[in-house]
């Protein structure tokens, strides 16, 4: 809140640091590529599996040679993964070590209002307690992050993010890349000061960088592109299928993300999933524009290129500051290949139909004449809910928007009905979502069933200073 008037942390005043001109360079490609450490579970029984995590600050290197003060699940930036199987209860009991109080969502779980991480469920400094996921819910990559009231974004930007995937049965069975070959990439750009500190103006004195947020109410940009907390890593890859789970984890920047060159023939990424799991077929892209929070699931066949091809991941999006690559893939070898991807992902998906929605409502995302972010026009009020939907009931939501805002509703995935530019959903808006980018001007239409547990949930603009400045309701299931 610009005002300070609600922030859980101290909001006296502090002069504001000017935001650094350019990150400190880091040549491209040079750094190895990573994949975040996987967590393992303290405990694994009939009950469920369990794991433990503490959330701490931590000083890591991700410019070469300069330190960078992050606040990390484990320490570790990104959080690490944690590997859940569906119909198996998830269990993580969080330790918060930090300076600031803290919420964990987990982003697509659908999980009892209790479990959820309302931003005002809150965990103060020095308290532990449990999150339990159900995990009744099918194979899909979802991913979990910092949620505080009115601070979500400078906690995710200081590294409170990570993976949170569900395997099941269906994609057990399928000749997907998998192994080594199934690879999570967490994209994210930051802004870093010279001395390796991440910009990110403040106004809680205990986020460290002194400053005032109304800076960065359009968003948080940054220069450098981080694939997995790297900056513009090297990945060296055999001649074969690589599935990719794409996550946006950006704070604000949406990438429309290509390979260059091109391959020789057909489309450079094969989608086989997206937020909510498996599509029922594969969908072939010739290019990925990825809001925040979305994620893509994609098979990319490096056969196509000789051994010797360096293939660029290239982000063709000109937000300012311009970041035009984000990794790149070495082909170092030839290799049997021994994956495929079907014509039959998973069984028909079964999405909920526009026929048994009992009403439409519309909400309309844009800023308010006094600069803050509102829905309908309305600034989050904790009292108050945008919408009270039946338990299982099917509804029609309308949303229209002022400039482009990634829509994310918690507990429920939902099916893309409509936009009015065109007049039908986009290539990739197939497949249950949990996140719609809503285009400047644009009206989408989604249709979701509230099935899960009665309670309050939030929806919200997963630009995360949009939210934190407000963009954001409760709804009510009811
Ligand atoms: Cu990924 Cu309410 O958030
Ligand atoms: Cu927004």
């Amino acid at each position: 809140d610009a005002r300070g008037r609600r922030g859980a942390g101290p909001t006296e005043w502090v002069p504001p640091r000017n935001p650094p001109k350019a990150s400190p360079p880091v040549q491209h490609f040079t750094l190895p590529f990573v994949v975040p450490p996987v967590q393992r579970p303290v405990r694994d029984d009939v009950s469920g599996t369990y794991y433990a995590m503490t959330q701490r600050d931590a000083s890591i290197e991700i410019i070469p040679g300069l330190r960078t003060p992050i606040m990390g699940y484990e320490g570790v930036f990104p959080g690490p993964t944690i590997m859940a199987r569906s119909g198996r209860p998830t269990i993580v009991d969080h330790t918060n070590r930090l300076a600031v109080p803290v919420a964990v969502h987990l982003h697509g779980g659908k999980n009892p209002p209790a479990q959820d991480g309302h931003p005002t469920d809150l965990m103060a400094p020095g308290t532990a307690r449990r999150y339990a996921y159900p995990t009744d819910q099918r194979g899909a990559t979802l991913w979990y992050h910092d949620h505080r009231l009115d601070f979500t974004g400078p906690q995710v930007y200081r590294g409170l993010a990570g993976f949170h995937i569900i395997r099941d049965a269906v994609e057990d069975a399928l000749p997907l890349p998998a192994g080594d070959k199934d690879v999570p990439l967490l994209i994210t750009d930051r802004l870093f000061e010279a001395d390796g500190t991440m910009y990110y103006p403040s106004s809680d004195p205990s986020l460290r960088t002194p400053g005032l947020y109304p800076w960065a109410m359009n968003g948080q940009y940054g220069d450098t592109a981080l694939v997995n907390g790297v900056p513009w890593p090297r990945m060296e890859v055999s001649a074969t299928k690589y599935r990719f789970r794409v996550l946006n984890a950006s704070n604000a920047r949406h990438w429309d993300i290509t390979l260059d060159p091109p391959p020789p023939s057909g489309d450079p990424f094969v989608q086989v999933g997206s937020d909510g799991g498996l599509l029922s077929s594969p969908v072939g892209l010739r290019n990925i524009v990825m809001s925040p929070a979305e994620r893509f699931d994609v098979v990319i066949d490096f056969a196509r290129y000789p051994v010797g091809t360096r293939v660029v991941l290239v982000n063709n999006d000109r937000t300012i500051p311009v970041v035009t690559e984000l990794m790149c893939f070495d082909v170092v070898r030839r290799e049997t290949e021994t994956a495929t991807v079907p014509a039959r992902l998973a069984p028909p998906l079964d999405l909920p139909d526009p026929a048994d929605a009992v009403g439409i409502r519309h909400f309309d995302f844009t800023r308010r004449a006094d600069g803050m972010w509102g829905i309908n026009g309305a600034m989050f009020d904790d009292r108050q809910s945008l919408a009270s939907p039946a338990l299982g009931s099917t509804e029609i939501w309308e949303f229209t928007s002022d400039v482009a805002h990634p829509v994310h509703l918690h507990l429920v995935h939902f099916r893309v009905l409509s936009r009015s530019r065109p007049q039908s959903p986009e290539p990739w808006d197939g497949g249950w979502k949990d996140t719609v980018r809503v285009r400047p001007g644009e009206t989408v239409r989604i249709v979701s069933r509230f099935e899960g547990w009665r309670g309050k949930y939030v929806f919200h603009c997963h630009n995360l200073e949009h939210e934190d400045m407000m963009m954001m309701a409760n709804f009510t299931v009811q």
